[in-house]
């Protein structure tokens, strides 16, 4: 529509019709049968005569069923604006990769917009034009469950999958292939104090602007049409109803011009955030905020025209919110088509095809981190197998936000594993349930259908494992949390795996076989306990669709891991909110001219991680050059060329993830101790050796200084090139200006 129609329709608008425009409700709302809509209208409080004004709808799928949404309500509504269809769509749509913190883990942001295209093809033809993705959230507490929906707790990392996630979902703008995305939890909602959810966040400005904003930041300038707050405050100010963060910081200084949507009910929730004495008052609020629309509750369709009315809120608020909405709608081309790419037969054509399952298998072996191998994988085919534990046949591989999976189209990691074994050589055992009891899911309904959570006799289950992985020369056993321990309302006080699997581990280590455990995750784990007693352990995250397929490639060799850890695994959840670019301590464990005693350090547990971040095994070994810098000085107008020399010392082919990582030795304020700056994956033959070079030029350099400039600052720097974050292969140099 042209921008003067639009502006004609906009002017015809009521009050009511506007605020309509704010207000996103969720499909039950528009069920065929009114008697079942009227439930929901009833549970929220909203006025029946508004519903046909609403502007957009969450979580409901499907070709089919948003034609016919999108139909019933043009009928009804005066203006015949079409609703904007929006989910949570997450790490796929019906073909499910890998949970977010998985994708973080392939250190390849190119791979990663390949998902974001497979989803918006899948989803786009399946009707829907938002979604609430990517979630770009800077992590460093594996106690909170929503780091699974995270990339992991490195800010370059997660700019880069920031800008790819959203490159990927938004492509072109057509309509059969790309949908709109919104990033979120705007802002610091990954800081949650002591890793629970929807708790307080505290962060000082310059973290908040130098380690948290960066990523949504870098979604914005990739084009993202929208942006959710987040639940959290900072500095004791709500997002949803903080006009620093939403005017001054995301339109005003990052020029974002597109929708802001609350988090669900988090209008609402600033009354018992207690800012808001009541509804009106968090309407007016989030309103004057900068924040547009409404999520799932009735607040401002029941308060805004009152106060608009009563003198009590501007009308240029509700204008400019209404009208960005409307906007969104006509970038979509809904006035044109209210069902843009919805298309039942392209649907049947393009969901779950074997092109994007084949993808799909290829990126779980791009994303299970080979944590341990004492020369055990990978394994030939014919060796004899028996595959234990709650999760060698169990179609729950995709994790918690997977609310639109297919599980019977899940390949299990059993079907996976036998497909490629000789015949006869893999045998299986469930051996335990998934949890030691299931309190932690009363509130959780729909969550007892999820697997058997526990057992009635685990004992007798896990003798029945015995005897099957004593027939074996190799016993894989498939343990790991259920995928409701984490993800959102998914906390955790300890972060190890149900005893009841850990028994079932111990007990098959005592039959003196190899053991290949699998751990199956939203989190990093302390997996101390688990490594003494497996031969080799590999992360696989929740997997999705091709979890079997893919971690077989692994398993037999077809495919030789090359994942690195982009979130660090503790060595017990006392050393939790724990990262590898940490700030510099006046007194360090190592180095401080202080007794042992008085430096920072725990005396009963390590300070050092189980694997740090940019950790992973492969099947081949490289070898590293000390690092060649072709100058030690570098200028804002000039760079230096770093290289090193990697050399695959080993018999077989893999790739090797090669980490670039700089440290600031002196500034106006503390430093990190070290921070990655750049990555190359480069494949390398048996005996192969390749130089691997990065260019640094000064931007690399910049931070919030003491006078809050993002600039860079003059003095001595360390350069490290390695496989990991605890390289000690280094070199320096010295910035001039
Ligand atoms: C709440 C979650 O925090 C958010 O990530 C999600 O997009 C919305 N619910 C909508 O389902």
């Amino acid at each position: 529509m042209e921008q003067t129609k639009l502006k004609e329709l906009f002017d015809s608008l009521t009050l009511d019709e506007k605020i309509g425009q704010l207000v996103q409700l969720n499909g039950n709302f528009f069920d065929s049968n009114e008697k079942i809509a009227t439930g929901p209208v009833v549970k929220i409080g909203i006025d029946k005569e508004k519903i046909y004004q609403t502007g957009s709808i969450l979580n409901t799928m499907g070709a089919k069923e948003l034609k016919d949404i999108q139909d019933r309500y043009l009928q009804k509504n005066d203006k015949k604006i079409p609703m904007l269809f929006m989910a949570d769509v997450i790490n796929g749509f019906k073909t499910i990769f890998p949970i977010p913190l998985g994708l973080g883990c392939t250190f390849n942001p190119k791979l990663v917009k390949k998902t974001a295209e497979v989803t918006a093809k899948e989803a786009a033809v399946s009707g829907l034009h938002i979604t609430f993705s990517p979630m770009v959230d800077m992590v460093r507490d594996a106690r909170w469950g929503r780091v699974m929906e995270s990339y992991g707790e490195d800010n370059y990392l997660n700019c880069e999958y920031a800008k790819a996630m959203v490159e990927g979902y938004q492509g072109n703008g057509d309509k059969y292939s790309t949908i709109l995305s919104c990033v979120k939890h705007f802002a610091g909602y990954g800081a949650p104090v002591a890793g629970r959810e929807y708790n307080t966040v505290e962060l000082g400005e310059r973290s908040l602007r130098q380690d948290y904003l960066p990523s949504y930041k870098a979604a914005v300038d990739a084009g993202c049409e929208l942006v959710m707050t987040s639940f959290n405050t900072i500095d004791g100010i709500p997002v949803t109803a903080n006009d620093w963060l939403l005017r001054d910081i995301l339109r005003k200084d990052w020029g974002f011009k597109g929708v802001v949507i609350s988090d669900h009910s988090a209008v609402k929730e600033l009354v018992p955030h207690g800012v808001a004495k009541d509804g009106k008052e968090a309407a007016k609020l989030a309103i004057e905020a900068g924040c547009d629309i409404d999520m799932m509750t009735a607040t401002y369709s029941n308060h805004l025209s009152s106060l608009v009315e009563s003198g009590q809120l501007d009308m240029k608020y509700i204008d400019e919110a209404a009208m960005r909405v409307l906007e969104l709608k006509n970038k979509l081309g809904l006035f044109e088509n209210p069902y843009r790419g919805a298309d039942e037969k392209l649907e049947k054509e393009v969901v779950l095809c074997e092109e994007f399952r084949k993808f799909a298998r290829e990126v779980v072996s791009q994303t299970c981190v080979l944590l341990k191998n004492d020369s055990i994988l990978p394994l030939t085919k014919n060796q004899k197998v028996a595959v234990v534990g709650p999760y060698a046949f169990n179609k729950n591989l995709s994790g918690m936000w997977s609310i639109n999976v297919d599980s019977e189209k899940v390949v299990t990691i059993y079907d996976g594993l036998k497909k490629q074994a000789n015949e006869n050589c893999v045998t299986f055992a469930k051996g335990s349930p998934l949890l030691d009891d299931d309190h932690l899911f009363e509130s959780f309904g729909y969550a007892k259908n999820i697997g058997e959570l526990v057992s009635d006799n685990p004992v007798e289950e896990c003798q029945k494992a015995v005897q099957v992985a004593s027939q074996a020369d190799i016993v894989i056993v498939a343990i790991g949390e259920h995928p409701h321990q984490s993800g959102e309302g998914g906390s955790r006080g300890e972060i190890t795996l149900p005893r009841v699997q850990v028994e079932l581990l111990k007990e098959m280590k005592k039959l003196g076989k190899s053991i290949v455990t699998l751990i199956f995750s939203g989190r990093p784990l302390a997996l101390s306990e688990v490594s003494q007693y497996s031969d080799a352990m590999l992360q696989c995250w929740f997997p999705g669709t091709e979890g079997g397929d893919g971690i077989a490639d692994i398993i037999y060799g077809k495919v030789n891991p090359s994942a690195r850890l982009s979130m660090t695994f503790p060595y017990s959840v006392g050393q939790c909110p724990i990262y590898y670019n940490e700030m510099s301590t006046g007194r360090p464990a190592k180095g401080s001219t202080h007794s042992k005693r008085f430096t920072s350090r725990y005396i009963d547990i390590p300070n050092e991680p189980t694997y740090c971040f940019g950790y992973g095994l492969t099947y081949s070994e490289f070898k590293y050059s000390p690092i060649e810098l072709d100058s030690h000085i570098l200028t804002p107008n000039s760079s230096i060329k770093a290289s090193v020399v990697v050399e695959n010392i080993s018999e077989q082919e893999g790739t090797e993830t090669v980490q670039l990582y700089i440290r600031d030795l002196v500034g106006s304020v503390v430093r990190p101790i070290k921070e990655l700056k750049g990555v190359q994956k480069v494949l390398l033959k048996p005996n192969e050796s390749q130089k691997v070079e990065f260019i640094i030029t000064e931007d690399m350099l910049r931070f919030v200084r003491k006078d809050m400039k993002f600039a860079s600052e003059e003095g001595d720097f360390e350069i490290f090139i390695g496989k990991d974050s605890s390289t000690e292969n280094k070199d320096t140099f010295v910035l001039k200006k």
